[in-house]
């Protein structure tokens, strides 16, 4: 069937809302028709072309943020702080690893979520399940769990000025790298990884004395103090993202306006369905979630869907087995490598990790470790370059996930649990882990 912003719903949509006021709805989607953009076409051709980088190996992804974000937590510390991460991280994997780090949040839009049961039941009352905040909310009452449409708007002006903070933060200054010792966050606990951050921020202090003593400084060169971060989210709530769907006036094709990467998840990537069919007609650069359920033909029938001209830059893939199941991905490589298809394949070790412990969601540290050594091994034996990675992360202190050298234990759960989905990395164990893949980047 021909493309258009509409099409979509002639396909079966998981995974989507049940509105009960339908004219409320209509009257919403029409609102937010009219309004601007969040992201300017030409943003997502440059994301995609730094992508293309990635297929090659000359360029990462580094992708993370929240789980889901919400309306609660919205402050200014809060996006600062995870934007200060990001720049650690990516530092961290620049300069370890030797290549330029393409900086992807789950920011700026990161508000609808799948899920796997269309109910919960708590203590005898069974009620609809929470969906993000841009659908309904967490809290467990009848009007809470209603699906409101109202709330797209309210996700929409809460991405408008993240996203605003994020760009006065990567061109303000914050991101300038003479500033590098400024990203701490004040509350790591580890001196290990606090000796090896001030180590490391020491030799690019080094390295920015030594380039302005060739003249070469910030003033005059804004690659030194500017940093891009792009946006990212599911692009699950169709509605929602038809919305912000607009034609770019310099190509004339369509664009995802909403943020500069969509992607699509796990649960929602059926070859046939709304998802794909949705997101196989706009331009930006497109990730697709894979489980153990996909085999090597199920990602070439979705890059034949996403990106039938095969252009680099397009296409991530982003796999998420868990650490039991990652070795399945031998065989899928194997097959993949004979295609050579100009894919970006990242690794999201949150997603196949997830279980209970004390009636709290969680990941261990190891197994999230685990599942990235394997993915770069089996990549790197069958000549597949592993070209980045997928975090569920903050910037806050909590204990969300277990284990890392900061040794959140059991029973540090009940502590600072905070994610009104799945656990986070804290800032801690993210940049643990960074360093960790720093170094699986330059063997
Ligand atoms: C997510 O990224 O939060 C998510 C739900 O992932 P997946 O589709 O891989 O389960
Ligand atoms: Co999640």
């Amino acid at each position: 069937m021909q493309w258009n912003i509409d099409s979509y719903k002639n396909y079966k949509a998981l995974q989507q809302p049940i509105y009960e006021d339908e004219n409320k709805f209509n009257e919403i989607v029409n609102e937010l028709k009219t309004y601007p953009p969040l992201i300017f076409a030409m943003e997502a051709r440059e994301l995609k072309n730094e992508l293309a980088k990635a297929c090659t190996g000359e360029a990462f992804l580094l992708q993370g943020g929240d789980c889901a974000e919400s309306f609660d937590e919205f402050n200014a510390n809060n996006i600062r702080d995870m934007f200060k991460l990001f720049l650690q991280m990516a530092l961290i994997l620049q300069f370890g690893g030797s290549k330029k780090v393409v900086k992807v949040a789950r920011m700026a839009g990161q508000f609808a979520k799948p899920r796997s049961s269309d109910y919960e039941e708590k203590n005898g009352i069974k009620l609809p399940s929470y969906r993000g905040d841009i659908i309904n909310s967490y809290e467990f009452s009848e009007s809470a769990r209603k699906a409101d449409p109202i709330r797209m708007l309210k996700a929409y002006t809460q991405s408008s000025s993240t996203l605003n903070l994020l760009r006065a933060f990567s061109v303000g200054g914050l991101a300038d790298l003479k500033q590098v010792h400024k990203w701490n966050l004040g509350f790591v606990r580890r001196p290990d990884i606090d000796n090896r951050y001030a180590d490391l921020t020491a030799r690019v202090t080094q390295a920015i004395d030594f380039l302005e003593c060739c003249g070469i400084t910030s003033e005059n060169d804004a690659r030194l103090k500017e940093s891009k971060i792009y946006t990212s989210h599911e692009a699950l709530l169709l509605p929602y993202e038809a919305a912000l769907t607009r034609v770019d006036s310099l190509s004339g094709d369509y664009y995802d306006c909403s943020a500069h990467m969509l992607w699509i998840g796990e649960r929602t990537r059926g070859l046939d369905d709304a998802h794909v069919h949705f997101l196989s007609g706009v331009k930006n650069p497109i990730g697709v979630k894979i489980s153990s359920n996909a085999n090597a033909s199920d990602i070439l029938a979705l890059a034949d869907k996403l990106n039938p001209q095969d252009e680099a830059g397009r296409l991530n893939i982003i796999i998420r087995m868990g650490a039991e199941k990652i070795s399945n991905l031998d065989k899928i490589f194997k097959e993949l490598a004979k295609e050579n298809r100009k894919i970006v394949y990242s690794i999201d070790p949150m997603h196949g990790n997830t279980q209970s412990v004390n009636g709290y969601k969680t990941r261990k540290f190891d197994d999230i470790l685990d599942e990235v050594k394997n993915f770069w091994h089996i990549a790197r034996a069958n000549n597949i370059i592993p070209g980045g990675v997928h975090f569920e992360m903050t910037g806050q202190n909590v204990t969300e996930c277990l284990g890392g050298s900061v040794g959140v234990s059991e029973s540090d759960l009940a502590r600072r649990y905070e994610t009104q989905c799945d656990p986070r990395l804290n800032a801690d164990q993210a940049l643990e882990l960074a360093f960790l893949i720093a170094e699986l980047m330059k063997q």
